[in-house]
């Protein structure tokens, strides 16, 4: 319940705070003085860091979000959860071929996948993770980097997986395989990398590394904006 001057009841830790309703979670927590200093990175739902588990008062069920996109309910009863390590697997991706069998044996958790969907209804973005999770045990490459292209690596679907999944590593390893080995070449990319290896920008990367902060600031407010197609 909104009162008469606009706040309303959070509980962070289990303790009760009157904040002005509106505020993402995150800076929610910062009216409340909490020194945000891990858990939160680009605050602008991009790098996945601020991944929040929160419940509302009389409703038994769990809730997922990014907090510095969800904004605080009347009633919000909030934690700080810690950092699932889920298993993040080592390969030279120069030696890996891009085929299903290559992400299993990588990542053999994969097959103990029972369909439970706790992934897909944990994921903030709101994609569909076990379907992804089942195209890559089927060795659909393609389709786990086209589905998984919103994932923010913030974890909460491993955090929720009985089988003990690593889903946001899976998608990562996909996606890699996809750009590395199936994605069609750009050849403008390939004749800019070119360029630049043979030297054709060099004076002006020299310029730039030498400028002071000021004038790099006022050059970048003053770069051509490509246009929107
Ligand atoms: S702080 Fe980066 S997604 Fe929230």
């Amino acid at each position: 319940m909104t009162d008469q001057n606009g706040m309303i009841d959070i509980h962070v830790m289990g303790k009760q705070y009157k904040v002005p309703e509106g505020l993402t979670i995150l800076t929610a927590m910062e009216y409340c003085g909490y020194r945000i200093t891990r858990g939160c990175g680009c605050r602008a739902g991009f790098c996945g860091a601020c991944a929040t588990i929160y419940n509302l008062k009389d409703d038994p069920q769990l809730k997922y979000a990014l907090a510095c996109q969800k904004t605080v309910e009347p009633d919000m009863y909030l934690v700080q959860i810690p950092f699932f390590p889920a298993r993040k697997a080592i390969y030279d991706l120069e030696k890996l071929h891009p085929e299903g069998e290559q992400v299993l044996a990588l990542y053999p958790d994969l097959i103990k996948c029972f369909g439970c969907n706790n992934c897909t209804k944990t994921c903030p973005q709101e994609m569909e993770v076990m379907w992804y999770m089942s195209d890559a045990l089927r060795g659909d490459i393609m389709e786990v980097a086209n589905k998984s292209f919103d994932c923010v690596m913030c974890g909460l679907c491993a955090a929720r997986c009985p089988q003990g999944l690593a889903h946001y590593n899976i998608a990562l390893l996909c996606r890699r395989l996809y750009g590395r080995f199936l994605a069609p070449n750009s050849q403008h990319l390939d004749d800019r990398i070119a360029e630049i290896e043979a030297g054709r920008y060099d004076a002006e990367l020299e310029k730039l590394r030498t400028m002071d902060g000021a004038e790099l600031r006022r050059l970048y407010a003053q770069r051509d904006i490509e246009p929107a197609y």
